[in-house]
């Protein structure tokens, strides 16, 4: 079926858009908008709400919001709130978390806080020249031109750090970036950062037509290309870790400590060595990760950005987790470079976002940055504990047997039933159907 273009469909109501798709798209089937609507909050105020964090929003799609006790972190016990869809993920980071209470928890080290952004431009101008403008002119303008915009920001301890001119005319014909660092406290600041380099992007542009050293020629060539912050952020690092004994490694699959510390350090240098596994590996990680960062109301498509780019900032993507086993001791930690925010954005509008944050005892934005560095940790600990032990499907296909049974209609009693025949048993969609079948004739 051939579809025609929608004009203004973000002024249609959400009634008229929801009657435009059926019509357009599912065949004038009216079943459908009852599936839009069941997910409807009864609650008009609260309905709104969500529906204002976007655009053109026909319904709500619910992630199941859980909770992964036990997170003994920096001497402070924690229960984090994780919103995922993932089977075993929360199940993994509760088992990670209980693992590793009686051993001295996870210890977390902010490493550094500093964000960055980029003015970048075009200007044919002798790269010595326009550092000179740069040091003795421009550098101070441009603090002054966002004092207005920095005021709030400097009263609450952050503000600009420094501004850099950066060239990169041997990578591209006349382009140069003012790169700035910022200090954006409790914020994620992405608001804060891209006001500020609109307003360089401004500065620079008047500052050089006043500049008496460049040619008509020289002003006339500059191009603000964009102003944007980077969502690489290598110098916003959190350290989290967690050590103990060898002797002490005591895990339940029935190998022993060594074993356990040798196996499962090598499949850290496996991930550190090998871009395939690190992929998997650090998708693992993030599972953890970005479950906490969306329940805490952050951006998780920023936070992904900065890991992948800083697993690979040696040339080579690797692992973001490390792992040693010397003089005894199992250490095992994390590096994780993460941007996130306890102030503006959602967390001050979305209510489970501040039941989140209230949870977490209000934490400060380093303070969310050593929990969700633990969370990955953790996540990639139980990963690689069950691959170099039992095996990953094991915990896996109990939820998948609970998945088929849940689309049969399945009884408590008659899922108990199929706990205890699976037991030493593969988990397939044919012998569940069977046996189901079976059980129910009897
Ligand atoms: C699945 O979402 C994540 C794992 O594949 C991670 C890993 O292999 O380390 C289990």
């Amino acid at each position: 079926m051939n579809h025609s273009p929608v004009e203004g469909f973000s002024k249609l109501s959400k009634q008229r858009k929801i009657d435009w798709l059926i019509k357009e798209y599912l065949s004038e089937d009216r079943s459908y908008e009852q599936v839009l609507q069941q997910y409807w909050n009864g609650d008009h105020t609260l309905q709104k709400l969500h529906e204002e964090f976007s655009e053109n929003t026909i319904s709500n799609f619910y992630m199941p919001y859980g909770i992964a006790p036990n997170f003994l972190i920096d001497g402070k016990l924690l229960a984090l709130p994780m919103a995922v869809e993932e089977s075993s993920v929360v199940a993994a980071a509760s088992k990670a978390a209980k693992f590793w209470i009686d051993k001295g928890g996870f210890k977390t080290t902010i490493i550094n806080t500093k964000k960055l952004g980029h003015t970048h431009f075009i200007l044919n101008v002798e790269p010595h020249k326009l550092q000179h403008f740069f040091n003795f002119k421009l550098k101070k303008r441009l603090f002054e031109a966002t004092e207005e915009i920095t005021k709030n920001m400097r009263n609450r301890g952050g503000g600009i750090l420094n501004i850099r001119l950066i060239d990169k005319t041997a990578d591209l014909e006349n382009y140069f970036q003012l790169k700035a660092s910022f200090d954006t406290v409790d914020s994620m600041g992405a608001n804060f950062i891209n006001s500020c380099l609109e307003q360089f992007g401004k500065t620079l542009t008047e500052e050089v037509q006043k500049e008496e050293s460049f040619t008509q020629e020289e002003k006339d060539s500059l191009q603000i290309v964009m102003n944007i912050l980077s969502n690489f952020t290598p110098d916003c690092i959190v350290r989290a870790e967690v050590s103990c004994k060898i002797e002490d490694l005591k895990d339940d699959s029935g190998i022993s400590n060594e074993e356990f510390a040798t196996k499962f350090k090598r499949a850290v240098t496996i991930a550190e060595i090998e871009p395939f596994r690190a992929t998997t590996h650090n998708k693992g990680i993030m599972n953890g990760v970005d479950a906490v960062v969306i329940a805490t109301g952050n951006d998780f498509r920023a936070t992904e950005a900065c890991a992948h780019a800083y697993a690979a900032k040696d040339g080579k993507y690797s692992s973001l987790t490390h792992c040693t086993t010397d003089n005894g001791i199992f250490r095992f930690w994390i590096d994780l470079p993460i941007s996130v925010g306890v102030v503006g954005g959602l967390t001050n509008l979305h209510p489970l976002v501040k039941f989140s944050l209230a949870l977490l005892g209000k934490p400060s934005a380093q303070e969310l940055m050593s929990i969700l560095a633990v969370s990955g940790l953790a996540q990639n600990f139980g990963a690689l504990r069950s691959l170099v032990t039992t095996g990953i499907q094991k915990g896996h296909m109990k939820m998948h047997l609970f998945n088929i049974l849940n689309q049969l209609g399945a009884t408590e009693e008659e899922k108990n039933h199929f706990v205890t025949y699976f037991k030493d048993k593969t988990v397939t969609h044919h012998e569940v159907i069977t046996e189901f079948n079976k059980l129910r004739n009897r």
